[in-house]
């Protein structure tokens, strides 16, 4: 099984003609896109609910298959073309943060409706049941295992995410053509086990330190660094939108583990990509020695 399916069409000429389709629909696979909608409840609100997740799907993936595209050009040391296809990244987190607003209108009652349907039907399930997710989160470098178990019901699924959790994250690649390119990656970090969770190295801070030392160089991996940022900050303002969701959805109710749902998802707030690149800013820049708002009010 692939989680990035290119069923390239064989051209119409080999294959006769698509009977019974137009030429957009052919390409667009509507009819199948639009049978992929199932609902368990008769709430009209369901569909949104269900058009807001497929979505979202179709959204991590892309972003899977952008990033998977930029360890390719990592991989050959061409910066350039890897940082124009992490922006492409940066654009497609875009309207996954703006489809919130489509399901917004949800109270509590509207949702639990639709859930307990969800559950009569199928189970009682949770979102970390979703692969798609998962692995655009190793692909970030938050490598967590044991959100494997959740795919034990799937597989093949299971054996995907446990590949991808001992493969190198778009972090892995970044620093490893850093190290290529002459600048000092501690080559433990790049021998580690890449299965494991990050730790973040000292080393690398410095490096980051480093290459924003002088604004004026470097800058084609200060642009790096920045694009970087914008996905690190991207992920989290989905995982805000998501968390407020919540709130306003579900309240303090226990959730899959039997704890209270909000009380599990914020401590994961703090689980942001690229730590180095991060902490590093506390280093970065003649420091005013206060916040700059405050300067004027000083003497
Ligand atoms: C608005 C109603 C929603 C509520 C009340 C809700 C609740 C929760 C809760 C409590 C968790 C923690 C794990 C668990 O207990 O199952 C969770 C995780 C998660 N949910 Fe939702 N959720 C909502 C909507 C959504 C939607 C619409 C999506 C997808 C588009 C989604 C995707 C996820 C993902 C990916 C996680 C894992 C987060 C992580 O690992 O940090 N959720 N959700």
């Amino acid at each position: 099984m692939s989680d990035t399916p290119t069923n390239v069409v064989e051209s119409r000429a080999s294959t006769g003609s698509f009977t019974g389709q137009t030429p957009y629909s052919a390409w667009m696979q509507t009819d199948a896109l639009h049978s992929l909608q199932r609902t368990v409840s008769d709430h009209p609100g369901e569909h949104a609910w269900i058009t807001h997740v497929q979505v979202s799907e179709l959204y991590w993936m892309l972003i899977i298959k952008e990033i998977r595209t930029a360890q390719g050009f990592l991989r050959a040391d061409n910066l350039r073309q890897a940082y124009r296809t992490l922006l492409r990244v940066v654009a497609h987190q875009e309207p996954l943060q703006a489809i919130w607003r489509s399901i917004d209108w949800m109270t509590p009652t509207d949702l639990l409706a639709i859930l307990s349907r969800a559950v009569a039907t199928y189970g009682k399930d949770t979102a970390l049941q979703g692969w798609t997710y998962r692995q655009m989160v190793y692909l970030l470098g938050i490598k967590q295992p044991q959100h494997l178990e959740h795919f034990k019901p799937q597989p093949q699924r299971w054996a995907q995410l446990n590949q991808a959790l001992s493969e190198p994250s778009l972090y892995d690649d970044v620093l490893a053509c850093f190290s290529r390119i002459g600048m000092n990656v501690p080559k433990a970090l790049l021998e580690r086990d890449l299965s494991a969770p990050y730790t973040p190295s000292k080393e690398v801070e410095k490096l980051w330190r480093d290459i924003y030392a002088d604004p004026d160089g470097n800058v084609e991996l200060q642009q790096l660094g920045e694009t970087l940022a914008d996905i690190a900050e991207g992920f989290s303002q989905w995982k805000h939108r998501h968390l407020m969701a919540t709130r306003r959805t579900f309240g303090a109710r226990p959730a899959y583990f039997g704890t209270e749902g909000v009380a599990w998802l914020v401590p994961t707030m703090d689980e942001i990509p690229f730590p180095e690149l991060w902490s590093a800013r506390t280093f970065i820049g003649d420091p005013p020695p206060v916040c700059p708002h405050m300067a004027g009010r000083r003497s």
